[in-house]
């Protein structure tokens, strides 16, 4: 079979999104973001994302098929995030993926969103080696994978045992009063900022913890530190000199990963990491792993920006992997899982 072609769909939480790829060339990449509609809540209101999705579904596949000067009998399959997400926006993803695959007769593979954003990085720089490590940072999830074989081996090496580090961002952004997503605004001001000017924890790096758990992180310490020295700052009636307190945080985060990804590739003999997720489209991150990346003679692949955040290419993507490995398609009766497992790539 010749490279296969694959519509991939996206609507876990406030961005829905439609692709298309063709082997691994991404032919067409749709995306709406009702993200505006949620700022000033401070957070994704999930009926008002749910709704946005019943709106921007049909538009949205309708311009990706356009955009490739296709049809839905061009495509080979139908990809779908079948979790994790806000149970009422997969809802509306899924039915629309399942109605489209019955009405064409197209399989249809209901595909782990998590494992979505590192896939998305081959449109870029190709299939991923065997063996390597890949480091997953998006809103809820922090994880390093060790994929030995895409999409038939991928083992979870360490996870976060508290918030995320995009969680963490955004905590400490609603204290900062930045609107919601704050992460973006975290980065902005650290750009400007010192990053050495406030001491800043590095969770499960250090003693027994970072010995008992060298994959794992812990981020809720750093949001907690941070969030004291505010307040007591703001009780001595200082000014907060918010670049220096978002540099610092920021650098945090991004060493405490950088150290962890480099350790995981010495152990697993990976010359390559793979990294993904809407947090990798912090610029303290990405200077952060390139650098380490150099000094460790490990190849860093981060996608650009627009693959880093929620979209329909990373979709498409894992779905051509899945018909390329042979799996079978999703049940027609498949269900959302909005609390879908690592270990589990596909329904
Ligand atoms: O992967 P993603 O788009 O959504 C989930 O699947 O969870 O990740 C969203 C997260 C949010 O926490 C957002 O604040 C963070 O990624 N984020 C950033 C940046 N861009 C997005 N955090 C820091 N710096 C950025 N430039
Ligand atoms: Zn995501």
């Amino acid at each position: 079979m010749s490279e296969p072609i694959v519509l991939g769909i996206e609507s876990t939480c406030d961005e829905t999104a439609a692709a298309i790829v063709h082997g691994r060339e991404l032919l067409s990449n749709v995306v709406a973001s009702s993200m505006e509609e949620h700022a000033r809540y401070g957070g994704v209101i999930p009926e008002i994302a749910s709704r946005a999705h019943a709106e921007a579904f049909v538009p949205c596949v309708s311009k990706a098929l356009a955009d490739a000067n296709m049809t839905l009998a061009d495509v080979d399959a139908i990809a779908v995030s079948a979790g994790p997400g806000l149970a009422g926006c997969l809802a509306v993803g899924v039915s629309g993926a399942k109605a489209l695959a019955w009405a064409s007769g197209k399989p249809l593979y209901g595909i782990n969103h998590v494992i979505g954003h590192i896939a998305v990085t081959q449109l870029q720089f190709g299939a991923f080696p065997p063996d390597t490590l890949a480091l997953i940072v998006s809103g809820g999830h922090t994880s390093l994978l060790h994929v030995e074989d895409m999409p038939r081996k991928i083992d979870v090496v360490g996870t976060t045992l508290d918030d995320a580090a995009g969680e963490c961002f955004d905590k400490v952004a609603r204290l900062l009063g930045f609107p919601y997503p704050g992460g973006p605004h975290i980065d902005r001001h650290a750009q400007h900022g010192d990053p050495h000017a406030i001491r800043v924890p590095q969770g499960l790096t250090q003693g027994k913890a970072g010995a008992a758990h060298p994959y794992d992180f812990s981020f809720s310490g750093v949001k907690t530190a941070v969030a004291r020295w505010v307040e007591s700052e703001q009780a001595a009636g200082h000014d907060i000199p918010v670049d220096d307190v978002c540099a610092s945080l920021a650098d945090s985060v991004a060493t405490v990963l950088a150290r962890k990804a480099m350790r995981g590739c010495e152990q697993y003999g990976s010359n390559t990491l793979i990294v993904g997720g809407g947090f990798s489209a912090n610029s303290q991150l990405r200077a952060k792993l390139l650098e380490y990346g150099e000094k460790h003679g490990v190849e860093v692949r981060i996608p650009q920006i627009k693959l880093c955040t929620d979209n329909g290419a990373m979709v498409a993507m894992f779905g051509v992997n899945l018909v390329e490995a042979g799996v079978a398609p999703s049940a027609p009766d498949f269900a959302i899982d909005s609390a879908m497992p690592l270990t589990k790539v596909s329904m």
